[in-house]
């Protein structure tokens, strides 16, 4: 079976943390697929067409990586790709909380799924996506916290 991870999110926006955990995760598997979510939790800023956009403009020239959005269980598109592992950064304790909880929640659905979790970089471990929204549509720049396409793209659906 080949070495491939799925590096599930809400990308809302993507932050450079997050491709971060995908740039250093193309050095343990060989394939990553980026696969975008629906966090039911989380009321989205961007549509799944513009992070979709984001991502693939942003990762193109990453051969080994490929961009899909999913609807739906993340363990049913984990099945349906044929992928048993999971690649997720993890910032500080309270993301390790909830992490954990997915994980054996995921784990329950799907037995012979792993989850690998990978530390975030020190630069990248103070970066959320929820901060930068606030920082974006309050005037202030993101300038290395996030790719400069997805400032752009921000600062358009933020400051109408
Ligand atoms: O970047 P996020 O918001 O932490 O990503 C969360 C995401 C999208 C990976 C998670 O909400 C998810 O897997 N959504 C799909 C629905 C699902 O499988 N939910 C059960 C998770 S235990």
């Amino acid at each position: 079976m080949k070495n491939t991870a799925i590096c599930a999110g809400s990308f809302d926006p993507p932050t450079l943390g997050h491709f971060n955990i995908i740039e250093r995760g193309l050095k343990i598997f060989d394939t990553i697929i980026v696969g975008l979510g629906i966090n039911l939790a989380k009321q989205p800023i961007l549509t799944v067409a513009e992070r979709l956009d984001l991502l693939k403009q942003i990762l193109k020239n990453h051969k080994n990586v490929e961009v899909v959005s999913f609807d739906g269980l993340l363990t049913a598109f984990a099945r349906a790709k044929n992928c048993r592992i999971l690649l997720r950064g993890i910032r500080n304790m309270s993301d390790y909380e909830y992490e954990s909880q997915m994980a054996l929640a995921n784990k329950a659905l799907y037995p012979e799924l792993e989850t690998v979790f990978m530390m975030t970089e020190g630069q990248y471990s103070h970066l959320s996506s929820t901060f930068i929204r606030e920082i974006i549509a309050s005037g202030g720049s993101c300038a290395g916290m996030i790719h400069p396409l997805v400032e752009k793209m921000l600062v358009r659906k933020l400051r109408k």
